[in-house]
């Protein structure tokens, strides 16, 4: 909801602009949103292909490749700060630069990032972002949602959907919309305040914790976690598709292996380690950095090496679960 009302507001900004970019290893929601309004509204919809490794490394969305997609046409452009599947980090603030050097705008999508590394959006001129707080922010699912917008342009933009929460003086229940000034104007809804709570909770955690202090934990988790891949994995058929470079990963990595759902699946119910199958062949790993120790990484990479080597995961024949 809250990548919709951004889309539509930057839309709104740049009527007569009729292109929107994404990158093809987006999360789905991202992209079926933008078909959904490229459907509606005859937009031209342009998908940057970042999944072929000729044309980009670890799915990275980099400055030379946007500007080859880049005109006075394009409202808007929105990529990951994390890429969900494989890992890897793009650079915010080069990419903002070049939108906002074709007066489009750019939508930050932060649900691997926040909570894992320090986002810095005055620094990096960020205008519009969207994120969740259960993966990193460990919310716990279905969490809320937020939105970021910055002051710069928090006047100039209207929001696709009216809710309530974003009138001037809610509770007059006037008969026609008039947007709150700020953040405010933003806001759908009445949100779930025990859910609030749980965020509450786990942010002041975050913030007590510091920020630049969780991002060296998950520098140095991905890093031991990547030294296991090249010591075990490596040779029993698994790639690595996420960053050798602290600075180009989040919290989590990426291994590739043709049978990795039958090898997720059999982390999960063989060996007591639960990580994530992402089509096609993605088994995720993450660090969760305020409550994982370093001796769990090598414990659940050891358990992932037994598996593989002894071909033990074969065993798991049934793969349908509708959750990966
Ligand atoms: C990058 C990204 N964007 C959006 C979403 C969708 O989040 P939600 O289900 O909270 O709308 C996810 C969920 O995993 C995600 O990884």
């Amino acid at each position: 909801m809250n990548f919709y009302q951004l889309a539509g507001a930057a839309l709104a900004a740049r009527p007569d602009r009729k292109t929107i970019i994404i990158d093809a290893a987006n999360f789905p929601t991202d992209r079926y949103i933008l078909q959904g309004y490229a459907k509606e509204r005859g937009l031209n919809l342009v998908i940057i292909n970042n999944e072929d490794p000729a044309l980009s490394q670890h799915e990275r969305v980099t400055p030379e490749l946007l500007e080859k997609y880049m005109s006075e046409d394009v409202a808007f452009v929105t990529f990951e700060v994390i890429q969900y599947r494989a890992g890897a980090r793009n650079d915010i603030k080069a990419l903002t630069d070049i939108a906002r050097k074709y007066g489009a705008f750019a939508i930050w999508d932060c649900s691997h990032a926040i909570g894992a590394i320090d986002l810095q959006f005055d620094k990096d001129g960020v205008d519009l972002a969207v994120g969740c707080t259960y993966k990193f922010g460990f919310s716990g699912p279905g969490s809320p949602g937020w939105l970021y917008v910055s002051k710069r342009v928090q006047k100039e933009l209207q929001v696709p959907i009216q809710g309530w929460h974003a009138q001037e003086n809610m509770f007059d229940m006037g008969p026609t919309f008039k947007k709150a000034e700020g953040l405010a104007g933003f806001q759908i809804a009445t949100p779930s305040i025990i859910a609030l709570r749980s965020v509450q909770s786990s942010f002041g955690i975050i913030e007590e914790a510091g920020i630049t202090n969780i991002e060296a934990k998950c520098a140095t988790g991905t890093q031991m976690m990547i030294d296991l891949y090249d010591a075990w994995l490596a040779d029993l058929g698994f790639t690595l598709n996420t960053p050798r470079e602290a600075k180009w990963r989040g919290g989590h990595v990426s291994l590739v292996h043709p049978d990795g759902k039958q090898i997720a699946f059999a982390l999960r119910q063989l060996a007591n380690v639960i990580p994530d199958y992402r089509a096609p062949n993605s088994v995720r790993l993450a660090i969760s950095p305020l409550q994982n120790s370093y001796a769990e990484i090598w414990d659940g990479f050891s358990r992932l090496k037994d598996l593989v080597a002894s071909g033990d995961y074969k065993k798991i024949s049934n793969t349908n679960s509708k959750v990966t």
